[in-house]
C-alpha cells in the first residue's frame, strides 16, 4: 500500500454539513472497494462524527482524537471499528478542548496532528478529517496534515467573505508548513438550486473557489439516518442525497488520481 491520500473537509462556518459529508464520503470511500482501508477522524470536540459512527461509548481522552496532540505516542490503540469492516474512527471527546490552549506557543503547534499521523498513513488509503467550525489551531493542524481541502458551503454573502478567510488560511499553510495541500474544491451543499440568489452569486464564489460539478441537494433522509446513526447510503441507499454523496466520491477519486499523477 502506498501513502494516504488525507482529505481534510473544512469550513470555520457552522452547520454547512462538514460531518455529514465526511460522514458520507467515508462509507463512499470504503463502500467502493471492500479491499480499501478508510479512516475517519473526528476533529471537533461536539463529536458528532464520534456518536453516529459509535453512539454512547465511552470514549477515554487517551483513546481519543486528543491523544493526537499530546507530543507522546498514544499508549494504546484508538482506532476503534465501525459498522462497516474496511471503516475506522479515531473519535473525539471533550478534552479537545484543551488542546488548542495546550498548542498555544509550543513550536510544533501546527504539526502535532501531522506527526501523529505518519505511522497511519502507511495503513489507511483514505483519510478523512472532519473539522471543527473555527479556523483555529486543530483546523491548521488539519490543513499541515491534508493533501486535499474540500470545502463544503451555501452561497450567501457571508459565505463568500468566510471563503476568502479559508483561502488565505490556505495560502499562509503552502506558504509555511504544507506545500503539498491542494484545495480539491468546494462543494454546495445543503443546496436548493432553484434559488435566483445563489445562481446569481455563483460566479463570484467560482472567482475565488472552484465548485465542483456534484451538489448535494437537501433531503429529510440526512437528519432521519443521523437520528437512526446510520449512513445515507445504508438508510436510503436510492434518495438522492446518497447518489450525490456517491458521485461526490467518484468525482473526488478523480481528482486526487489526477493530482497524484495517476496513482490513487
Ligand atoms: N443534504 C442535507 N439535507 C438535509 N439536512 C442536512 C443535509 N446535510 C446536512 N444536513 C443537516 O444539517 C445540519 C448540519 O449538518 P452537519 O452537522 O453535517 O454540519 P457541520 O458543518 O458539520 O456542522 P458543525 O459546523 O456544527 O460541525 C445537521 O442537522 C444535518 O443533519
Ligand atoms: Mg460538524
Amino acid at each position: 500500500m502506498g501513502l494516504s491520500t488525507v482529505l481534510s473537509i473544512t469550513n470555520q462556518k457552522g452547520g454547512v454539513a462538514k460531518t455529514t459529508t465526511a460522514l458520507a464520503l467515508a462509507h463512499a470511500f470504503a463502500r467502493r472497494d471492500e479491499k480499501r482501508r478508510v479512516l475517519l477522524i473526528d476533529l471537533d470536540s461536539q463529536r458528532n462524527a464520534t456518536s453516529i459512527l459509535l453512539g454512547g461509548q465511552d470514549i477515554p481522552p487517551e483513546r481519543s482524537v486528543y491523544a493526537l496532540f499530546q507530543a507522546k505516542k498514544p499508549e494504546s490503540s484508538i482506532l476503534y471499528n465501525t459498522s462497516l469492516a474496511n471503516l475506522y474512527v479515531i473519535p473525539s471527546n471533550l478534552h479537545l478542548v484543551e488542546v488548542e490552549s495546550q498548542l498555544t506557543g509550543a513550536l510544533d503547534g501546527f504539526f502535532r496532528l501531522n506527526d501523529a499521523m505518519q505511522q497511519l498513513r502507511h495503513e489507511f488509503d483514505f483519510i478523512l478529517l472532519d473539522c471543527p467550525p473555527s479556523l483555529s489551531v486543530i483546523t491548521i493542524n488539519a490543513m499541515v496534515a491534508a493533501d486535499f481541502l474540500l470545502i463544503p458551503l451555501q452561497i450567501s454573502k457571508f459565505s463568500i467573505d468566510g471563503i476568502q478567510n479559508i483561502r488565505d488560511a490556505v495560502n499562509t499553510v503552502n506558504r509555511r508548513y504544507n506545500a503539498h495541500l491542494k484545495i480539491a474544491g468546494g462543494c454546495l451543499t445543503l443546496h436548493d438550486g432553484r434559488t435566483t440568489l445563489s445562481q446569481a452569486m455563483l460566479p463570484e464564489v467560482e472567482k475565488i473557489l472552484p465548485i465542483l460539478n456534484t451538489t448535494v441537494p437537501r433531503s429529510v433522509a440526512v437528519e432521519e439516518a443521523h437520528l437512526m446513526r446510520q449512513d445515507i447510503h445504508d438508510y436510503a441507499p436510492q434518495n438522492k442525497v446518497a447518489v450525490a454523496y456517491a458521485s461526490l466520491a467518484e468525482e473526488l477519486e478523480a481528482i486526487f488520481a489526477h493530482e497524484k499523477g495517476g496513482v490513487s
